[in-house]
């Protein structure tokens, strides 16, 4: 297993360029399959979740070229509809795939996702809705075999306003015969990348972005060539970084509307910050102010930024009181930010961060993405070195991560 090296107490001082999105570009390389047509994607993250959802594209007969950050995704030759059980294991979030198969072929199985390390991530809201517009799921032991003759426009009332379902229903009525509303939809800006990639191929969504989307359903889809949105957890994690290492930061390349309730959380707890249209500065004081947090779908504050905020609160000055209300496991790296000396109580979906002067480096283990996305912030406030463990988790969703903090003054290797 691989391990990050970080020596700890060098601020962070320069210039980035953020990368696109995970959680945009994984819907769209799923929504790639609509067409049958070679689709060009640029500003795609290499990483281990967009790779991920491109291996299975390439498993269902798609035939991907990739450079760098561009990727054509010819979607021609899909000749099978079933997601392999080791690929849907490995990427729960290749959900959203389903939606696409079940539109364009009518048919799609593939095997429960199961939970992961931050929850049950149940898919009854996806499965409620496809049964909406009429697709039968035969939910037998090991797979979900969903199949229809024509997909029926629906009215589908979400119970909550769940990304990935509100994403796979997009997908699902992209060609019935008439219109599809769904309402007490997820807001993220995600979304409304999804409409406008879609739209870019000729589909006739609107509403992303509001709680209500209409989807009038057409006959086919063109050949698309789109550019991913910047990745707005990327820039709230440099940006809170950077504010635990007391240093100043630019990020250029981003769309500062879309991180509105991390500013202004990093503003009441001191930071000095300047926007411009496509990048935002960053200037800390010399030690930040304990501030409360509690997320909520968006536009309240990002459940994947909630870690990474805790971690930048534990040497804040004050105590401040961290509430996860999305997600049922998302304190997971507690137990290690602890041992590097934070004092942090955790009951329920509730964190008190009791703010310390310093933390002092040690071996740690990262367990989740953004949880381990936490520890390097620790790392860098640290005495010392700090060694992660399990560094495959953060691979998964930065991009670059080991070059971006080099070039900005951070004393950060890998090893294995
Ligand atoms: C997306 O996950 C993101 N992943 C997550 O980012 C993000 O944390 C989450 O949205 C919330 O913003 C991608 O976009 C690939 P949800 P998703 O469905 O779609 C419950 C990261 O770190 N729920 O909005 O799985 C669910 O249990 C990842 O980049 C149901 O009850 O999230 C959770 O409590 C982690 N039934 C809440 O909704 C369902 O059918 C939010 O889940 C679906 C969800």
């Amino acid at each position: 297993m691989s391990k990050y090296i970080i020596k700890g107490e060098n601020k962070i001082e320069g210039e980035l360029n953020i990368s696109g999105s995970k959680n945009s570009a994984l819907p769209i390389i799923a929504a790639c399959i609509l067409n049958g047509e070679k689709n060009i994607l640029y500003n795609v993250p290499d990483i281990r979740d967009t790779n991920g959802m491109l291996n299975i594209l390439e498993d269902l007969g798609c035939k991907i070229k990739k450079k760098g950050n561009k990727v054509i995704i010819d979607s021609s030759t899909i000749t099978k509809f079933h997601i392999k059980d080791e690929l849907m294991r490995e990427m729960r979030s290749s959900v959203i795939i389903v939606g696409a198969l079940i539109a364009r072929f009518k048919s799609a199985t593939f095997s429960y996702p199961g939970g992961c390390e931050i929850g049950a991530r149940p898919i009854d809201l996806h499965i409620n809705g496809f049964k909406k517009m009429g697709i039968n799921i035969d939910e037998n032991t090991r797979y979900m075999i969903c199949k229809c003759d024509r997909i029926i426009p629906a009215e589908i009332q979400l119970d909550f306003p769940s990304v990935g379902a509100t994403e796979n229903l997009m997908l699902a009525a992209i060609f019935t015969d008439g219109e599809t509303v769904i309402r007490n939809v997820a807001m993220e800006p995600e979304i409304e990348d999804l409409e406008k990639f879609l739209n870019r191929m000729g589909a006739n969504i609107s509403g992303a972005g509001s709680n209500i989307i209409r989807i009038r359903g057409v006959k086919r889809l063109k050949q698309v060539s789109y550019n991913i949105m910047p990745d707005r957890i990327e820039t709230g994690t440099f940006l809170c970084y950077t504010a635990m290492t007391g240093g100043e930061i630019i990020l250029n390349n981003i769309n500062p509307d879309n991180v509105l309730p991390v500013l202004s959380k990093l503003e009441e707890s001191g930071c000095k910050i300047y926007r411009e249209p496509r990048r935002v500065i960053l200037k800390s004081p010399k030690r930040l102010k304990a501030v409360d947090i509690q997320t909520l779908p968006y536009p309240g504050f990002p459940t994947d930024m909630q870690s990474i905020f805790l971690s930048m609160l534990t040497t804040a000055k004050g105590t401040a009181l961290v509430t996860e209300n999305l997600f049922e496991n998302r304190f997971k790296c507690v137990p290690e930010l602890i041992r590097m000396g934070a004092k942090i109580s955790v009951s329920g979906s509730c964190a008190i961060v009791k703010g310390v002067k310093k933390l002092v480096g040690t071996d740690i283990v990262a367990t989740d993405l953004r949880g381990g996305a936490a520890l390097i912030g620790a790392a860098l406030k640290a005495k010392g070195t700090t060694i992660i463990e399990n560094c495959q988790f953060v691979e998964r969703g930065y991009e670059k991560l080991e070059n971006k903090l080099q070039s900005l003054n951070i004393d950060f290797t890998k090893e294995g």
